[in-house]
């Protein structure tokens, strides 16, 4: 008893206190390219799939708005980077558009205007003592890239390579957190999202598979050519959705949902560097079953799965909310789709607290069980949370917002200090009310509000900027983790 109580005396001050953050945690902010830049055409851009296909058919997003000027951050970045400075951020995390840089998709021809708009930006951030955290990629793929099946053709991660050769020779001086891709299949097994290639069961698979051979090129060609001089990090970020059983009955298809879709992107790299021994059984055997020649999961070569395990410095992961998981029965006979390999039905708490986004319940004990079971999974990997966040209607006092900040900054926290999880920092989504893919401008994840009728794009702060400006500056949250408290 005595020993125990000079023991915890001891390490008290070193450990610092449960409702503190570690002294070199990173607090953060997110955005993407599409979302926020606009100049689409600007100076030698070329066209991405969301230009592409929002100009063929604007009726894919539920306003009929399309991301050509959104907050206009091309011609505006300098006041965003005045608001993360005065939020006093540790770092930015934003996408580079990769049309932008290479306007084919191809690196035989530079946009020197690309160049240009990245340089000041990161300039800027560097300027104020914010680290940029990039994401090479952020679902705008180059539209000729697309012609050629997008992420359905293995030629991608060359090309992708390509790319980020070019990235780390014009950036890599100053950036030295690197995200390869923000990981999302959708559009490749439904028609509801560029590029619409409506091939559930197949497209998502080819997607991951050239995406996560794309991830490793480029992690083992910073660590060939640029690594020793830049010294710098890469991560890849995954969807970080929580699935929890429905009834007790439904362990083994909550399981097998974290596998189907966490595990599938993750366990290449973090796992042992093949696809999840349960996502192979199952789609190798419903293969067979429809009658394929071979199964529709591709393969990793043992040659792939060497070179893909281990390519990684941090684990990045998107968290914004859980599901209720509940296995269903599948019908004899019934058309092969990622559903069907799935079994399972997904669906809210109706008591869950919402927010202006269908998909986004708050579920704050969600994130603190995703985090665990990463680190179970994985091997307590280091983990950044690359986006969380909250949609409303673009309230100016957003309590609801903050409510939601807190509550899930305390499920990182105990993350932290009651379970050991690695989280080295946190991106908040996001810094401006943006285009948010086909829910257009409805749905305000800002924590500035942006006034899309002013030509100016005019931002201005919301309560919840106020809120994390406190939160960054004292490095801790002020309600008394008792009445935040989740449950693991
Ligand atoms: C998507 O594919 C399904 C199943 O093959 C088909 O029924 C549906 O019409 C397709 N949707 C579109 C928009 O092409």
């Amino acid at each position: 008893m005595h020993k125990l109580v000079i023991l915890l005396l001891t390490l008290e001050p070193i450990l610092c206190a449960k409702d503190e953050f570690p002294a070199d945690f990173l607090f953060g902010i997110a955005s993407s390219a599409y979302q926020i830049e606009g100049g689409h055409d600007a100076n030698g851009k070329g066209a991405s799939i969301w230009d592409h296909y929002l100009r063929l058919n604007p009726a894919l997003v539920r306003d009929s708005t399309n991301g050509d000027t959104a907050c206009d951050s091309y011609n505006k970045y300098e006041e965003d980077v005045s608001l993360l400075a005065d939020l006093g951020v540790d770092f930015y995390r934003f996408s580079i558009s990769w049309s932008r840089i290479l306007p084919t998709g191809y690196s035989n021809k530079i946009n020197p205007d690309g160049v240009r708009y990245y340089n000041e930006l990161i300039d800027g951030l560097v300027a104020r003592n914010i680290r940029p955290m990039v994401a090479m990629y952020h679902w705008d793929l180059p539209k000729p890239l697309q012609d050629l099946g997008g992420w359905t053709n293995p030629l991608l991660s060359d090309l992708f390579e390509d790319y980020a050769k070019i990235l780390f020779e014009n950036f890599g001086d100053r950036v030295k957190l690197w995200i390869t891709v923000n990981t999302n299949w959708m559009g490749y097994g439904d028609a509801q999202f560029p590029p619409l290639l409506n091939q559930s069961g197949i497209g998502e698979y080819l997607y991951v598979k050239n995406v996560l051979l794309a991830h490793a090129k480029v992690y083992h060609l910073y660590n060939r050519e640029f690594r020793s001089s830049q010294n710098g990090q890469i991560g890849i970020t995954v969807d970080g959705r929580w699935y929890e059983p429905a009834t007790p009955r439904d362990q083994e298809a909550a399981e097998r949902t974290r596998q189907f879709y966490i595990g599938t992107v993750a366990n290449p790299i973090f796992g042992d560097g093949d696809f999840p021994k349960l996502v192979k059984e199952r789609v190798d055997e419903l293969s067979q079953e429809e009658g394929f020649s071979r199964s529709r999961l591709p393969k990793f070569s043992r040659e792939e799965v060497e070179y893909v395990k281990g390519t990684y410095d941090f684990f990045g992961i998107n968290i914004y909310t859980t599901f209720l998981t509940k296995d269903v029965e599948i019908e004899d006979g019934s058309e092969p789709s990622f559903g069907k390999d799935l079994k399972a039905e997904l669906h809210h708490d109706p008591k869950w607290p919402e927010s202006n986004s269908f998909w986004l319940k708050v579920v704050p004990w969600g994130c603190r069980r995703v985090l665990n079971w990463i680190k179970e999974s994985y091997g307590n990997p280091p983990i950044f949370i690359t986006e969380n966040g909250f949609s409303d209607r673009g309230e100016l006092d957003d309590v609801d917002r903050i409510d939601y900040f807190e509550s899930y900054l305390n499920a990182v926290l105990e993350a932290i200090h009651e379970d050991g999880v690695q989280v080295r920092g946190y991106a908040a989504w996001s810094l401006l009310d943006n285009f948010e893919w086909t829910s257009g401008y409805s749905e305000r994840f800002g924590l500035h509000h942006v006034d899309f009728a002013d030509p100016g794009r005019r931002r201005t702060a919301k309560s919840s900027a106020r809120w994390y400006k406190d939160v960054i500056e004292r490095r801790r949250l002020d309600a008394p983790s008792d009445t935040l408290k989740t449950e693991l």
